[in-house]
C-alpha cells in the first residue's frame, strides 16, 4: 500500500470530517484529503492550531475547509447532533470520516490509573468516535460512498504492559468496526476500518519514546498513502477490516 499512487482528484467532491485536524495524523491527512480534491471539516480544540491548517490549504489551493473546534472529552448526544446539524447546514453532504483525535496522558502500570483518567481516555478513545460516527450516520448513507476510518493503535491490537486504559479503548475500536460492518449488511455504500499507524514521529511518539530520534521513524506524510487508499473509492471492496500500516 505503501506504493499506491492516488489520482489527484481521487476525493474531488466529497466532504469528510477529520478529528485531531490539528497535528500530527489528522493535520497530514486533512491536508492530503485537500490536495486530492475534498472539502475537509477539521475538528480539534485548539482554534489558532485549526486556522493555521486552514490556512495551509487554502494557501496550496484546496478547497475552503470548514473548522470545527471542539472538545471530544466534554461532548455529549446534544451536541455532537448539533454539530451533524452544523455540517450538514454549511456542506450540504458528508462522505468520509476520519478519527485520528486521541487522549493520551502517559504509560503508567494499572494499579496506578485511575477511573478519572480512564474515563477521559474511554471519552476521548472510544466513546466519542462512536458517538459522532452515530450522529453523522444520516449524512454518511446518503453518501454514494461513504468511508468511516477510526485510528488504532499497535497495543490494542497486540497489548502490551502500561498501556492500560489507552490501549483498552483503542482495542474496542476494532470492535466497533467488527460489529458495525457485520450490521451494516448489505449496505454497500458505507464501510467502516481500523487503520493502525505503527510508529510514527508525532507529538505522541514523542511522549511514548521519549529517547527515539525522530528521524529514524516514519513521517505522517510517509503514511499518507494508506489514508487516501481507505478514504477513496479505490478501496471500495474493504469493509471491518483492521489494517496495519506496518507489520512489527
Ligand atoms: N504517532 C504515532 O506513532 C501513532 C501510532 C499509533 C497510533 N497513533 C494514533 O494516531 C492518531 C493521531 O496521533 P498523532 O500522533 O497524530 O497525535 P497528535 O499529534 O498528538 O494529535 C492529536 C490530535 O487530537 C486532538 N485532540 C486531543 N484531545 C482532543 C479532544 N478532547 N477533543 C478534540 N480533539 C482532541 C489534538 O488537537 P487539540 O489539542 O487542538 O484538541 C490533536 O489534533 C491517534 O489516534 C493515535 O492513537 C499514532
Amino acid at each position: 500500500m505503501k506504493d499506491y499512487l492516488p489520482r489527484s482528484d481521487l476525493l474531488a467532491g466529497r466532504v469528510i470530517l477529520v478529528t485531531g485536524a490539528s497535528s500530527g495524523l489528522g493535520r497530514a491527512a486533512s491536508l492530503a484529503y485537500a490536495r486530492h480534491g475534498a472539502t475537509v471539516a477539521l475538528l480539534a480544540r485548539n482554534e489558532a492550531r485549526l486556522e493555521a491548517v486552514y490556512d495551509e490549504i487554502v494557501a496550496a489551493g484546496g478547497p475552503e475547509p470548514a473548522m470545527f473546534p471542539y472538545d471530544l472529552a466534554a461532548a455529549d448526544d446534544r451536541s455532537m447532533e448539533t454539530l451533524a446539524g452544523t455540517l450538514l447546514h454549511h456542506l450540504k453532504r458528508l462522505d468520509g470520516m476520519l478519527h485520528s483525535a486521541h487522549h493520551f496522558t502517559s504509560l503508567t502500570p494499572l494499579d496506578l490509573q485511575t477511573l478519572e483518567q480512564w474515563q477521559t481516555l474511554m471519552r476521548v478513545n472510544l466513546i466519542a468516535p462512536f458517538a459522532l460516527t452515530r450522529a453523522c450516520l444520516p449524512l454518511l448513507r446518503q453518501a454514494p460512498d461513504a468511508s468511516v476510518i477510526f485510528t488504532g493503535e499497535t497495543h490494542g491490537h497486540h497489548p502490551a504492559a502500561y498501556w492500560g486504559g489507552y490501549a483498552v479503548a483503542k482495542s474496542g475500536l476494532e470492535t466497533l468496526t467488527r460489529i458495525w460492518s457485520d450490521e451494516l449488511g448489505a449496505e454497500e455504500n458505507l464501510r467502516f476500518n481500523t487503520l493502525i499507524p505503527g510508529q510514527v514521529a508525532t507529538t505522541l511518539r514523542a511522549k511514548t519514546h521519549p529517547g527515539l530520534a525522530p528521524e529514524s521513524l516514519p513521517s505522517a506524510d510517509d503514511l499518507m498513502p494508506w489514508y487516501l487508499y481507505l478514504m477513496g473509492a479505490d478501496s471500495r471492496s474493504v469493509r471491518g477490516q483492521i489494517v496495519e500500516c506496518q507489520t512489527r
